[in-house]
């Protein structure tokens, strides 16, 4: 009698009511055909059916799925905003495409098992003319409206009780100026929808800078207005869901801003009280599980000691975020493989950290524009450095990468930051950082 060739082996949660209640088509290979295809197993492997997942925007974040993508087998489609975006390299299906225009939307959507996005920006009206025509979109627009326009986000979260600063929709100078004279300058003025990486935010230091304000009311109004806090650092609280309602989170991280774009982080945030710590996880998951939003959400959060919770929200995310990109090379599940488990429903990822301490430092463009002449340099600096390169083109300014680096004690932390800067400079700058050079050393 012929031996049968062992299938893998059996799903270990057979009784879990997570797996009897799939209903979708992507989880074609039950334990019961498992079991049939006993014995011809690999000449049954075309009965395996992967899922597509479409991403609009290609982006880093959407460049930086395809590696779990691939390595779940799932195919990573994206509509590219061009035909030189960061991800169009690293997926073999990137159709161009605007991400504005409804029926390229809906073009795109074909044949893929769930839509997910880049960045905020796709008009909600849209999302919910794709949810009609039949598309899994992930997160879906009434989430999603919380992450794209800033006003909707204030007034979610004071609904949910949850700390914010003092804020107010304002419709022009006047209003700007009746909200400065009586919280306090100065205040610090949003475009509610539209912005990133600073762009949009601006700080108002008196009436008389608000009059130079008129230029952005013309351009967008309602505005947002919120009290200047005056916080300790800025903290970024990580978490995932899944449309069933599974949710993790990630250890909160300090998250370094450098003229409204991030800098650094460091993870876990270092000293930080255990109950600020939990209180800031628990209002993200708590605003993860009250919106519905299923993917990876971030919320940026202003640390406040002593006052009120000990921290106030700032904005939320609702993809992959800047401030979870450690979690690449510094936790079991990347933020990029727990987004594609997280819009399929598949169960998430454990989200503990591998080290007592991970540092991730960006580089943005300056004057090197040949990276890869800086790389025999920059690896031979910190071999335990990990390098995430974008394939974008340099311009001053824009964010091209990022290096994360592990520490193996809380004590090395000023340590780990100074490695990883030295290297993320060498490749920004294409030269060894002066206060190591050679001279200085001998
Ligand atoms: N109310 C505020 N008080 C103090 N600083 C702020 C305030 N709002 C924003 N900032 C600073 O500006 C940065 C960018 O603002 P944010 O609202 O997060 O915009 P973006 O959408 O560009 O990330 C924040 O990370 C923080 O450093
Ligand atoms: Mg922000």
């Amino acid at each position: 009698m012929r031996r049968p060739i062992q299938g893998p082996a059996p799903l270990r949660n057979r009784n879990n009511p997570w797996l009897n209640q799939r209903k979708n088509n992507i989880y074609l290979v039950t334990l019961q055909r498992l079991n049939q295809c006993s014995g011809r197993w690999f000449g049954r492997l075309n009965l395996v059916t992967f899922p597509v997942i479409g991403v609009v925007g290609g982006g880093q974040l959407a460049r930086m799925m395809a590696p779990p993508a691939t390595a779940l087998g799932f195919e990573l489609r994206v509509l590219a905003e061009g035909e030189d975006v960061s991800a169009v390299p690293a997926v073999a299906n990137a159709p161009v495409g605007d991400y504005k225009d409804l029926d390229a939307l809906l073009e795109f959507s074909k044949g893929v098992d769930v839509l997910t996005f880049d960045h905020e920006h796709v008009p909600t009206e849209h999302l919910r003319a794709l949810i009609d025509a039949g598309v899994n979109v992930q997160p879906g627009p009434d989430a999603l409206v919380n992450a794209q326009d800033k006003l909707v986000m204030r007034a979610a979260i004071d609904r949910l009780g949850l700390p914010n600063p003092e804020w107010a929709a304002v419709d022009s100078v006047e209003e700007l100026v009746a909200f400065g004279d009586k919280i306090g300058w100065p205040v610090v003025l949003k475009t509610p929808r539209g912005g990133y990486d600073g762009k949009g935010v601006r700080i108002v230091d008196s009436a008389d800078d608000a009059a130079g304000t008129a230029d952005w009311f013309h351009a967008m109004s309602p505005l947002l207005a919120e009290a200047k806090v005056d916080f300790s650092r800025e903290l970024s609280a990580l978490v995932a869901r899944t449309p069933s309602g599974e949710s993790r989170a990630w250890p909160v991280v300090h998250t370094i801003q450098v003229d409204g774009v991030c800098d650094e982080v460091i993870a876990p945030a270092q000293n930080i009280p255990l109950e600020v710590a939990a209180a800031a996880e628990g209002a993200a998951l708590r605003i993860a599980n009250e919106l519905g939003v299923t993917g990876v959400m971030a919320a940026e959060l202003f640390e406040t000691p002593g006052v009120g919770a000990g921290f106030l929200i700032n904005e939320l995310a609702m993809r992959p975020h800047n401030t979870g990109h450690w979690t690449q090379d510094g936790s079991i599940t990347s933020q990029f493989e727990q987004h594609l488990r997280a819009v399929l429903d598949l169960p998430l990822g454990a989200t503990d950290a591998v080290a007592p301490v991970f540092v991730m430092k960006n580089f943005l463009g300056g004057d090197n524009q040949n990276l890869f002449e800086a790389f025999p340099m920059a690896l031979a600096y910190e071999p335990a450095a990990k390098v995430h390169c974008y394939g974008k083109s340099v311009r001053p300014g824009r964010k091209i990468g990022h290096v994360n680096l592990a520490g193996t004690s809380t004590s090395e932390v000023d340590s780990v930051r100074q490695r990883a800067t030295a290297v993320a400079n060498i490749i920004r700058d294409g030269r060894m950082p002066a206060q190591t050079t050679p001279e200085e050393t001998e």
